[in-house]
């Protein structure tokens, strides 16, 4: 960077309840090298004090692993949806040197305060269509069925995933007027339909994404794959079941 400077100037959007009114606060943080956005927030609560000298409470944020494998960080900073862990301030003041960076929360989930949203939405969508592999107890079930190498490569990106919602928060279908249950959720049905032990619900899996708020909500916007901090093979998964739901429905024409 040719000249770092000595403030960095951040405008967070604050909330203190669900219900209760946005408010943005404004800090000035002393600059240091190679600090991230969860750095900046911790730089906050360390110094919970305003740009105009006014003390305030630390900012809530959700996080956890700090190395972008949680997926309990995602936020809008400057306007898109990133991870707080993975972003670095250093990044975005060569991309707006003259901009405070501003941060807020998804705008697609429930406010709990400040940064941290209430995302259940993606695990009841996981839950719809049963994104696991079905274990009958808890015993000793002996090795699995293998898997060709194929398969674990094509499975492999799949299981990358972490949840982040950012692939919802970017996708203009994801809303409760359509109730599309998302990219991930599309992503994730994939991925335990290629394995051997949980294909014995795939149809399962492919019944529920016929059905309300399925797969023919997706308008192929591809946001989703453009924004994925883990470049899921989105688009792929979501032209792939979508096939395999339209084979489903023809055969149940034919056989219920
Ligand atoms: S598919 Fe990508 S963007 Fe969507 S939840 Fe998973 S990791 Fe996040
Ligand atoms: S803290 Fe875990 S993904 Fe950022």
């Amino acid at each position: 960077m040719a000249t770092a400077p000595s403030t960095i100037h951040v405008e967070i959007l604050r909330q203190s309840t669900p219900d209760a009114a946005a408010v943005t606060e404004r800090f000035a943080i002393p600059y240091r090298p190679n600090m991230n956005i969860t750095s900046l927030l911790g730089e906050i609560a360390l110094n919970p004090i305003t740009a105009d000298g006014a003390p305030t409470t630390p900012i809530t944020y959700d996080s956890n692993c700090l190395e972008e494998i949680c997926g309990s960080c995602a936020m809008l900073i400057n306007g898109r949806a990133r991870m707080a862990c993975s972003t670095l301030v250093d990044t975005l003041i060569k991309e707006h040197p003259d901009k405070p960076i501003s941060l807020a929360p998804l705008s697609k989930f429930p406010v709990v305060r400040d940064l941290a949203v209430d995302r259940a939405v993606l695990f009841q969508n996981l839950k719809v269509v049963k994104a696991w592999v079905p274990i009958d107890g808890t015993y000793d079930l002996g090795p699995g069925p293998r898997q060709f190498p194929q398969t674990q490569e094509a499975r492999y990106p799949l299981s990358n995933c972490i949840s982040c919602t950012i692939c919802m928060e970017v996708c203009p279908q994801f809303s409760e007027d359509t109730n599309f249950v998302g990219a991930a959720t599309i992503a994730q049905a994939r991925l335990f339909n290629m394995d051997p032990a949980g294909s014995v619900l795939k149809e399962d899996r492919l019944r529920a994404l016929a059905g309300e708020g399925g797969i023919q909500e997706c308008g192929y916007a591809q946001n989703c794959v453009e924004a994925c901090p883990k470049q899921l093979p989105l688009t792929e998964a979501i032209s792939i079941t979508g096939r395999e739901v339209l084979l489903q429905q023809v055969k149940d024409l034919f056989t219920r």
